[in-house]
């Protein structure tokens, strides 16, 4: 089953709103990135705006990319056939983050988007996993979503564009399910003035872990947590072994 079939419909746009805040914090980690020593790890590459991100402004750089999604997939393979130069410095696996194998060192790694996925043992096996391949000093970026702590959000808009002779609406709604996670019902429009052309709606459980337990979890793997302007994104820095 995919999971983010009725996402993938228009990800780039539906993403629109929090793309600046995104590049902020790749611009964060783009000195911590060591291509050298191995490909940049992309953790649920989505549509590959990230990938594609290091491959523009990181020379050198190869990129290590996981998308289980048969249709998030589909749209990084389109950014990518877009870019024939990049043929060479890109691989990206259908696998999700316990499946794949995974390179023995990495460069850094982007994990946007995705951390909510995993619950608390999945988090300490995932930061584990990245402390054994990352260099010292290596960093991987990931971000917390909101809100901090579970409760109920009442639906917002958080996209609306118009594109030729139609408007996109994207529309979110959050139910608290327990202390860390929450259901999220989120609505893909397409309309040609009021009448609704085309309306995904689809569910995700996700994990909204406090900021103090994951710099705990990944205190306890060997990486340091360090903040990136607002709350949203962090990077976790390898430390010496310990
Ligand atoms: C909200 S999207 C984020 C996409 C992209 N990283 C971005 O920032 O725009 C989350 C992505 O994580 C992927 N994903 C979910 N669980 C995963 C797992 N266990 N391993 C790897 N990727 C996963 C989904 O298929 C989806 O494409």
């Amino acid at each position: 089953m995919d999971r983010y079939a009725e996402t993938s419909g228009a990800y780039d746009l539906f993403n629109a709103a929090y793309r600046p805040a995104q590049l902020e914090a790749l611009d964060a980690l783009r000195p911590l990135l060591r291509p050298a020593v191995g490909p940049i790890l992309d953790v649920g590459a989505g549509s590959g705006a990230n990938s594609a991100w290091v491959l523009d402004e990181v020379p050198g750089a190869s990129v290590f990319a996981l998308e289980p999604s048969r249709s998030m997939r589909a749209l990084s393979l389109a950014r990518v056939t877009a870019r024939p130069d990049w043929f060479e410095r890109i691989t990206i696996r259908p696998e999700d983050f316990f499946s794949a194998t995974l390179p023995q060192h990495i460069g850094g790694a982007i994990l946007l988007g995705v951390l909510g996925h995993f619950d608390a043992g999945e988090r300490a096996a995932v930061f584990a996993e990245l402390a054994a391949r990352l260099p010292e000093g290596g960093a991987a970026l990931i971000d917390l979503q909101e809100p901090e702590i579970p409760g109920r959000v009442e639906p917002f808009e958080f996209t609306a564009a118009r594109i030729g002779e139609l408007t996109y609406r994207g529309i979110a709604e959050g139910w608290r399910i327990d202390d860390e996670r929450m259901r999220w019902r989120m609505s893909y429009l397409t309309l040609e003035d009021e009448r609704v052309l085309v309306e995904d709606t689809t569910e995700h459980v996700y994990h909204h872990p406090a900021r103090a337990l994951v710099i705990a979890e990944a205190d306890r793997a060997g990486l340091r947590a360090e903040r990136q302007g607002e709350d949203t994104f962090w990077l976790l820095i390898a430390e010496a072994a310990r």
